[in-house]
């Protein structure tokens, strides 16, 4: 394990009956950095971002957070240590207005309510969404879904943010936005791992990449070399 490590997986595996969606795998997420996962559907990467977060209990191997061992913690413990997420299917609270969607987070804050306001008023700002900050979530669209979410994550100041496609179904003009506050987070010490299809998005922003196929880590490297990736380019377009 690497001293600069935020996030380390050593053999994580999770099995459903007899497939094995995430087949023991190893990687390394160092602080300050984003690590960028991709793979084919069904690779297994939401499953990994599932074990990581302890949304779902892994079969096999360890995850550590700061070095911390963290397997096996509830989602509601590892969001408490500093690790926040998003969902490759948004999930906000669609009958409550943006604002709340975003004070629901805070309820135990030891800020007062109007600090929570000015914060959370910050963050949908920063998201192009502090006009429709009253109206209801259901009344966004998907791209605008996906940056609520991310505003959500940002009111508890997590220092790592797992982001499971975060641009899929977001226009370019939205994800141009996305993509600057990530940086911008980035430079301000928060790490990230982003699981992506969008290839230029994830090549931009990564630091570093793993490459999925079956559960399995084929290919990681820095955005060159994963480019060039025999192994990469067959697990995509079914020739080297
Ligand atoms: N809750 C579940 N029960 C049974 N099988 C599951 C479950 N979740 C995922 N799987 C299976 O595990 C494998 C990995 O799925 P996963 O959702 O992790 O892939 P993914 O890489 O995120 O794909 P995509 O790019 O389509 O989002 C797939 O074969 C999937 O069918
Ligand atoms: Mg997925």
């Amino acid at each position: 394990m690497t001293a600069d490590a935020i996030l380390t997986t050593e053999g994580l595996t999770k099995r459903f009956g007899g497939l094995i969606a995430v087949a023991g795998i190893d990687m390394t997420l160092r602080r300050g950095t984003i690590l960028g996962m991709i793979g084919i559907n069904g690779a297994g990467k939401t499953t990994a971002m599932n074990c990581i977060n302890g949304l779902y209990y892994s079969d096999g191997g360890k995850v550590f957070l700061n070095g911390t061992d963290i397997t096996h913690r509830t989602p509601h413990e590892i969001a408490r240590l500093g690790v926040g997420r998003t969902f490759q299917v948004p999930r906000i609270f669609n009958r409550m207005s943006l604002i709340d969607n975003l004070l629901v987070t805070s309820l135990d804050s030891s800020l007062s309510d109007d600090e929570l306001t000015e914060r959370a008023e910050g963050f949908l700002e920063r998201m192009n969404l502090l006009d429709l900050r009253y109206n209801h979530g259901e009344e966004l669209s998907g791209g605008q879904q996906k940056l609520l979410e991310l505003a959500r994550v940002m009111m508890f100041d997590p220092d790592l943010i797992l982001l499971d496609e975060p641009f899929a179904g977001v226009n370019p003009a939205l994800c141009r936005l996305l993509i600057e506050r990530i940086l911008e987070l980035r430079e301000g010490g928060k790490s990230f791992l982003l699981v992506s299809h969008d290839l230029t998005s994830i090549y931009k922003l990564s630091d570093h990449i793993v490459v999925l196929n079956q559960g399995q880590i084929i290919a990681e490297g820095g955005v060159d070399d994963i480019k060039n990736d025999p192994a990469v380019i067959e697990a995509y377009l079914g020739q080297a």
